[in-house]
Formats: structure tokens, C-alpha cells, sequence
């Protein structure tokens, strides 16, 4: 619930402003107020008097609108709020805040405030490719600026592709995790993400072609529900997700001290694709071509970090998910794993080179308890992260 949270809500000038009419009801049914800003652009896409009807308030429109200057100054205006909501947020006012410009009365009240701020943006896919929304997002996020979506499919004008501005539920969801009042509030959260790099030598590694974003969703979407998430990550390409304590490490053992020094926890994801081996014959130095023929590499194995943690004797935290990337008999492979480890939930998936899973922006997954296995339609990682979240949610 967000009983009596104050919300100033700038809608920016965007097809998607017709979402926000939307995202106002369902924050007022969940008791928040919600202050509403337009940009001029908006206007042109939804009307002040639809949007001060369902926000039972007045609307905010132009910073040289003496009435509203006399009534409330734009800098008490961003300050009296818990949030910043802007949704839409155009390339055009992402610019503008990154930019620090302040130019009308949404980008004015965006400067004058240390509130904080959660964007959801929205544009047509290449304007959000392009490098300069990219740079701009990249400022922002260092500036504390929080983001939900953009989600990819059918646009307005008829590309497909991420920018399609997140659905309003989505967005509660965010402000309830922005504001820690969603239900996993007050709960922590361990997820591991990505691979390990086993070294070989200096320069040399063993790895895997895991990307991290199956992780980085699931730590996203807990912080959307409100959980404080510690995310413990290999070296991964995909991005860091925000509002998490971040670990970086390297290796399996890394990833098991780190694992450890984060307990206890109310819940444990284990998403990382974590090496089997280590080479024990590691080199302090680059390992030379010789004439005497090829080198012989040794293993050992590393700590299997899920099962340590599934089978703690004491502090052993509620729930503990683990993950099995499998390439055949995937749920039965799953279902024995689940066992052997001793892990409450198994999400299994199969990683065969031709779903194009392990890498793609997709996943099909099957989630293994002790109620059985129940198979899950292909979805994005983002989906399945939500989905994941809410069902730790309801068991915890
Ligand atoms: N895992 C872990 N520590 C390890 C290996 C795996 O925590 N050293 C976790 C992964 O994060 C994942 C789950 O265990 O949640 C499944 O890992 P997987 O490598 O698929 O299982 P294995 O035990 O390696 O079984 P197999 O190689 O037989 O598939």
C-alpha cells in the first residue's frame, strides 16, 4: 500500500501518456496522492482536466503560470513529494535532466529537488538505442535516478523493440520498491548472477558464455518489490542492476566467501552459472609455448555453493532457489538436482545452443518444488524475473 505517500507525477509528451491516466487510478486505490505535472508535448496527448479528475487534484502545467507560482512554488512543489514519478519520460527530458537544464516547469521542478526520482521511459526503439539516450540514461543512473522498463514489443509506430513505456502495474510496482513499501519490504535478498572465471594463468581463464542478465532481472525485480537484495556477480556483460548491494568477484571460491559473508538472508536466488572446477594448476606467471609439448592443466572441485547453503545446519535462510541449466531430460535432470542439493525451488531451463537462451533476452523455464514441476510459456528474462519475485513474495 502507499497510504497517503505523496507522488508528483510528470507526464512528458508521448503516446504512452494514455498509460498514465491509468497508473493515477491505481495509485490513488492504493491510497497515495498523486500531484500531477504536463509538459506542453502532454497536452497534446492527454487533457489537464482528464488527468486533475482521476488525481483529484489540480494540474501542474507551465512554470510561468503566475496562479500556480502564487499558489505553490515549483521548488516547494518537487520537495513536498516522497517521489518523482515521471512517466512518459521522453528522450527529450531524459536529455534535459541529465543535461541539468530547466526550461519549463517539469525540467524546473527535476533540478530543484533532492527528492527522489523513478523514470519510466518511453520512445520509439532507435531513439532509445541511439548513443546519446544511452549516455544520458548512463548519467542519470550515476546520479541516483532510478529506472522501470523500458519493455520491448509492438510500438505505437510500428517498430518493435525495447521503449515501450512499462504497464502501470509495473510502474506501482517500482514506486512500492523505490519506496520499500512493497511486500518483500524489510526482507533480505541474496542472488547470485553471472559466470566465474576460473584462471588458468595471468592472462589466461576457464568461463562460461552465461551473461548475468537472467540475475540482474531477478535482483531488478526483488528490489521492485521492496527487498534489500545483496547481488554477489561474477564477471558478467550484463549491466549492474541498481538499488542492490553490489559484490563483484572472479572465481567460485570468491563467489562461496562473499556468499557467506552476506548471510543470513531471509531468501537466496542461485542464478550464477558457477564453474565446476578450478585449474589447481594455476601459473603465478604466463604460461610459455615450449618445445617439450603441450601444457596439463589439473582441476579441482570448487565449493558447490548452493548445496553448502541448502544444507546449513543452522541459519539456513527460508527459501533457497537454485538454477539448472540443462541441455536433456530437463526435468527430471532438474527434479534429482533439486534433491541432491537439498535447494527448496529448482528453476530449470533448457540451454540447448538452439533455444537461443543462454546469452538471448528470452527464457522458457520450469520451476521445480516439492508440489511437482510446472512448466512456465516462454517469456523475457524480465517476465520471468517479475513472476519469480512475486512468488517469493507470496511465499515468504
Ligand atoms: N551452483 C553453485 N555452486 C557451484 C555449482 C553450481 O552454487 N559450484 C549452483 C548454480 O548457481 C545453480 C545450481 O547450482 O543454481 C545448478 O548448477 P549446475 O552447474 O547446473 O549443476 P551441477 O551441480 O553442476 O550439476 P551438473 O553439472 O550435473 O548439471
Amino acid at each position: 500500500m502507499l497510504t497517503d505517500k505523496r507522488i508528483l507525477l510528470i507526464i512528458a509528451g508521448g503516446i504512452a501518456a494514455f498509460k498514465s491516466l491509468d497508473l493515477i487510478r491505481r495509485l490513488r486505490e492504493r491510497g497515495a496522492w498523486v500531484t500531477p505535472v504536463l509538459t506542453r508535448a502532454a497536452e497534446e496527448f492527454v487533457t489537464p482536466l482528464s488527468v486533475s479528475s482521476l488525481a483529484g487534484e489540480k494540474v501542474y502545467r507551465d512554470l510561468f503560470d503566475l496562479t500556480d507560482e502564487a499558489e505553490m512554488g515549483h521548488i516547494q512543489l518537487s520537495r513536498s513529494a516522497d517521489l518523482i514519478v515521471v512517466a512518459p519520460g521522453t528522450a527529450d527530458l531524459m536529455a534535459k535532466m541529465a543535461n541539468g537544464l530547466a526550461n519549463d516547469m517539469a525540467s524546473t521542478l527535476l533540478l530543484a529537488t533532492d527528492t527522489p526520482v523513478l523514470v519510466a521511459p518511453a520512445m520509439n526503439v532507435r531513439m532509445w538505442e541511439h548513443p546519446a539516450t544511452q549516455r544520458n540514461l548512463a548519467t542519470l543512473r550515476a546520479d541516483g535516478v532510478s529506472f522501470v522498463g523500458p519493455n520491448e514489443g509492438d510500438m505505437a509506430c510500428g517498430e518493435f523493440g525495447p521503449g515501450r513505456m512499462s504497464e502501470p502495474l509495473e510502474i506501482v510496482a517500482a514506486i512500492e520498491g523505490a519506496m520499500k513499501v512493497g511486500p518483500l519490504s524489510g526482507r533480505r535478498i541474496l542472488v547470485t548472477s553471472g559466470p566465474t572465471h576460473e584462471p588458468i594463468d595471468p592472462v589466461r581463464y576457464i568461463a562460461n558464455r552465461s551473461s548475468g542478465s537472467q540475475g540482474t532481472a531477478i535482483a531488478e525485480a526483488l528490489v521492485a518489490q521492496g527487498a534489500d537484495v545483496v547481488f554477489v556477480t561474477g564477471p558478467a556483460d550484463a549491466a549492474r542492476p541498481h538499488g542492490v548491494h553490489l559484490v563483484e568477484v572472479e572465481t567460485a571460491q570468491e563467489m562461496m566467501r562473499a556468499v557467506q559473508g552476506a548471510l543470513p538472508v531471509d531468501a537466496a536466488v542461485f542464478s550464477a552459472a558457477v564453474a565446476d572446477w578450478r585449474v589447481s594448476s594455476a601459473s603465478d606467471s604466463k604460461i610459455k609455448k615450449t618445445k617439450d609439448g603441450l601444457p596439463t592443466l589439473e582441476f579441482a572441485e570448487n565449493p558447490d555453493i548452493l548445496a553448502t547453503v541448502s544444507q546449513m545446519a543452522e541459519g539456513r535462510p527460508d527459501l533457497v532457489v537454485g538454477f539448472a541449466a540443462e541441455t536433456d531430460d530437463v526435468i527430471e535432470n532438474a527434479t534429482a538436482k533439486r534433491l541432491r542439493k537439498g535447494c527448496d525451488w529448482i528453476v530449470a531451463n533448457d540451454v540447448s545452443p538452439e533455444t537461443g537462451i543462454m546469452g538471448g533476452s528470452e527464457n522458457a523455464v520450469t520451476l521445480i518444488s516439492d508440489k511437482g514441476a510446472e512448466s512456465w510459456p516462454r517469456m523475457s528474462k524480465g517476465e520471468v524475473a517479475r513472476q519469480l519475485a512475486e512468488r517469493i513474495a507470496k511465499t515468504l
